[in-house]
């Protein structure tokens, strides 16, 4: 009896520690893009991991950003922002977002984030992510067909600047310079009005 008691405990804990409110934050990006390196560094990595947000958010990563899609005779092409190499790093950045946990993937990708030629493996041994997965993707499909979905959510936007943030249901245009800048303070706001409390760390708590 007494332990049936203590797992029902230990059970509901854990319901109670999955059931965390997550405020949605999409990353609208480019792998070689300076802003977005920077942006990783300097703002979305010292909130998510430096203050644990990563917990209260459902974040999705979306490297694209400003891609030309030239279409001839039902062949695609895709030309971005930073060259080829750009869309082969995107498309590794997929990958890596679908065949590993969003934890995994972002501490891989904000190490990729760090500069113009990190090396994945580098990263991966680093964080002791196993990255099997995400280069027999890269591997056995092509970068048109990976990047494909996270061109269909760029279109969803105007991206006129990258990187773009959307944050909670709505893609704000007149925010972009303050999620960029004051990343934290807009998601302890956003969150505190979605939620109606206030996140450890934020500002009135
Ligand atoms: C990687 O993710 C893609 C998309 O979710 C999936 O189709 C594929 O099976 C995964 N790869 C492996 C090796 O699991
Ligand atoms: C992308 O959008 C096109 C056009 O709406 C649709 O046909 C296609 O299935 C979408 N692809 C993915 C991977 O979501
Ligand atoms: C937050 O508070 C407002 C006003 O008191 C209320 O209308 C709303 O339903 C609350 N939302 C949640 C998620 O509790």
């Amino acid at each position: 009896m007494f332990a049936l008691i203590a797992l029902s405990a230990l059970v509901f804990q854990n319901i109670n520690v999955m059931a965390e409110d997550k405020l949605e934050v999409r990353v609208f990006y480019e792998a070689l893009c300076i802003d977005s390196m920077r942006f990783f560094r300097l703002k979305l990595q010292p909130s998510m991991i430096g203050k644990s947000r990563l917990q209260n958010t459902d974040l999705k990563l979306i490297p694209y950003g400003k891609v030309i899609k030239l279409e001839n005779e039902g062949h695609i092409e895709l030309s971005c922002q930073h060259g080829e190499p750009e869309c082969e790093l995107n498309a590794l950045h997929a990958c890596i977002i679908e065949n590993n946990s969003v934890e995994e993937s972002f501490n891989l990708i904000s190490c990729l984030m760090r500069g113009f030629n990190t090396n994945v493996d580098v990263c991966a041994n680093h964080y002791n992510v196993d990255i099997q997965k995400a280069k027999d993707c890269k591997k056995s499909r092509s970068t048109v067909n990976i990047l494909e979905k996270y061109g269909n959510e760029t279109s969803k936007i105007q991206a006129y600047f990258i990187p773009a943030i959307g944050m909670g249901d709505e893609h704000n245009y007149d925010e972009q310079y303050d999620l960029r800048q004051n990343f934290d303070n807009m998601f302890c706001e956003k969150f505190t009005s979605k939620f109606n409390y206030t996140l450890k760390g934020c500002k009135g708590n």
